[in-house]
């Protein structure tokens, strides 16, 4: 076989033993083959960002010019929808192009996500990522910032839910996810009384204290006693457990070694950021592919001190500046080594903006869903409906909208097939290659259905029928309020999708997105004359899916979202409270080998 460069010698040499229109077909076809190289990938997910945060979106407000020109650059999704409406499930269903349920990563009681590094669930192996395909193709592959699908197995430093596992040869950042108790000021407030029935003790102890005084009953001083000290023990084991959280949990890792614990989540972004330079740099021959995912704009809030004071929105408007920021730094990168014409760069949030959110000390955190009801947590479009931006200069076209419903794990099928390979076929894959719709070689988006889980159940299906303009949304079940005139559940910080907290819908409820997108007003056989037709299709298409979903080990089992001691990563030594600072200093315990690639 010729390969390229040999055939262009040929050409050079005007050598006539080769008829010229197979000539000029080979070289067409190299040509082309030339062209469609292998891009690189820059998938940016922000954490609890809101579609209504960006100006490309429609914020007025804030302001996000650098997310702005990557939309005006290339394509922008008006109706992108995240798979879950929690970060775990959404980001293993990105990861693999399949519903969290397929892959055990579904809560069945609440939490849906997982909440310490030291819990056994996480992205089972058997699972295929897009990093693991493209690194099979030759890509160099990173993961810098938050993963949160897991860590560890049996025992701490086995990493068997590691990056590295999933086709990451580079890993700079959490392995769970920013919680409040990493940032000093935004903990949790001391409430130990929560754990312990205190006030029923101080009544048992009362009445019997009074009981024995007026004679009534012998109680002896020693089982008193006893009770005391052993509640002084409880007290000082749980009281001492929410201390250390912050060590235990708001951990740095660098590949396969904890660098800083607890991490300093300032400047924190401009680390990630130089990590994210240094990778493109190091890697500049390529394909490479990057997944930066920020830990902003989840709580614990924080910004740095350029960004600090920016915004007309708090905190939580200054940490979208810095994310904004960030994404101009990753441009500019691209440019300065001109990648940008090889590159395919995306960016989403892995759900809408978590709208109950108030810090510690009562400063409101939340970001805007725009015109789109309620948020993270919940399957109303304000809590799935995120942002989508694609760019690849040359390849997708400038300033297109795309109004077709899309998922955010059609990542997956898009990424893998570009890098030159076909999607597996021994699972089902949800998500569909974005190419045509993007490129415009179609009009219509090929998610006929899109279905919707609050952890294991199945909360509400997406209906875009192959003839009409409209998207029908049935909801079985709705989260309740708190309080009612709000679209939020303020009561438990998060919706839940527990019976108790929940009302079932039969029929269920249901909406035409496209007339009513901001789902205020319910249908009725009456204001659609298609109500029951309409709910029929839907039903069958539940059917045919439930069908096709197979029975996998939970990840998030009670068992497997337990803190368990012995899976606690510790970068020094216990007495030392698992402490050390800066990128290493202080590391004594962890002996892992550190693998760094790239
Ligand atoms: C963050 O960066 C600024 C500017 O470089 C520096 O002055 C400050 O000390 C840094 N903060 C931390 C906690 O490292
Ligand atoms: C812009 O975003 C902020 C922060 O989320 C929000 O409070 C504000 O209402 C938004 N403004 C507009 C015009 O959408």
């Amino acid at each position: 076989m010729f390969s390229c460069s040999s055939l262009l010698n040929i050409v050079n040499m005007k050598t006539t033993w080769l008829p010229s229109s197979l000539l000029l077909i080979t070289l067409m076809s190299c040509v082309s083959l030339q062209e469609s190289r292998k891009p690189n990938f820059v998938l940016i997910m922000v954490d609890d960002l809101g579609i209504g945060d960006l100006g490309c979106y429609g914020n007025t407000t804030l302001r996000t010019p650098n997310i702005d020109q990557l939309a005006e650059e290339g394509v922008k999704l008006t109706h992108h929808i995240a798979a879950a409406s929690l970060c775990t499930p959404s980001r293993a269903a990105f990861l693999t192009g399949r519903y969290p349920i397929r892959s055990g990563v579904a809560g069945y009681q609440r939490p849906g996500v997982f909440l310490f590094n030291a819990a056994s669930g996480g992205l089972p192996s058997q699972e295929v990522t897009f990093a693991t395909v493209v690194k099979q193709q030759g890509y160099e592959t990173a993961l810098i910032g938050k993963w949160h699908l897991g860590l560890n197995c049996k025992s701490r430093g086995d990493h068997c839910h590691h990056p590295s596992i999933h086709g990451f040869n580079y890993f700079f950042g959490i392995p769970v996810t920013n919680l409040r108790d990493c940032q000093p000021g935004h903990g949790t407030v001391f409430q130990i009384h929560k754990y312990l029935p205190y006030r029923t003790l101080v009544i048992v102890l009362v009445t019997a204290a009074s009981l024995h005084y007026l004679g009534l009953i012998v109680i002896r001083r020693g089982l008193i006693l006893g009770l005391l000290s052993l509640l002084a023990v409880l007290t000082g084991l749980i009281a001492g457990f929410i201390m250390m959280m912050p060590y235990l949990n708001c951990v740095l890792m660098r590949n396969h070694r904890v660098v800083e614990q607890p991490f300093t989540s300032e400047n924190l972004t401009q680390r990630m950021t130089h990590e994210a330079v240094d990778f493109m740099e190091r890697n500049s021959a390529g394909p490479f592919l990057l997944f930066f995912s920020f830990i902003q704009v989840h709580t614990a809030m924080f910004a740095s001190a350029a960004f600090r004071g920016t915004s007309r929105h708090g905190l939580y408007g200054d940490a979208v500046h810095e994310v904004d920021w960030s994404v101009g730094q990753i441009m500019q990168t691209l440019d300065r080594l001109k990648l940008t014409e090889t590159t395919l760069v995306y960016l989403t949030s892995d759900q809408g903006a978590h709208v109950e959110e108030i810090s510690a000390t009562g400063e409101v955190n939340r970001g805007w869903n725009g015109i789109y009801k309620a948020g993270k947590s919940t399957n109303w479009e304000g809590g799935i409906r995120v942002p989508g931006i694609l760019r690849w200069p040359g390849n997708i076209p400038r300033g297109r909208e795309v109004h077709e419903p899309t998922s955010n794990m059609d990542l997956f099928p898009t990424v893998v097939q570009l890098s030159g390979v076909p999607v597996p076929e021994d699972r089902a894959i949800d998500g569909h290659d974005l190419m045509d719709l993007i490129q415009g070689r179609v009009e219509r988006s090929t998610h006929e259905f899109l279905f919707h889980y609050c952890n294991i159940h199945l909360n509400a299906v997406r209906w875009h029928p192959q003839n009409s303009s409209s998207v029908w949304k049935a909801f079985y079940f709705t989260p309740n309020f708190y309080p009612e005139n709000e679209t939020a559940c303020f009561h438990t910080h998060t919706c839940f999708c527990s019976a108790d907290y929940v009302t079932y819908h039969d029929p269920p409820l249901l909406f035409d997105l496209t007339r009513d997108p901001s789902e205020t007003t319910p249908l009725t056989p009456d204001t659609e004359p298609a109500f029951h037709s309409v709910l029929a299709v839907m039903d069958e298409a539940v059917e045919t899916h439930r069908r096709s979903v197979k029975p996998v080990e939970s990840q998030m089992s009670t068992w497997n979202l337990v803190w368990k001691p012995w899976l606690q990563p510790c970068c020094s030594t216990l007495t030392q409270l698992c402490q050390c600072q800066q990128d290493g200093e202080g590391v004594v315990g962890d002996k892992t080998e550190d693998h760094v690639s790239g």
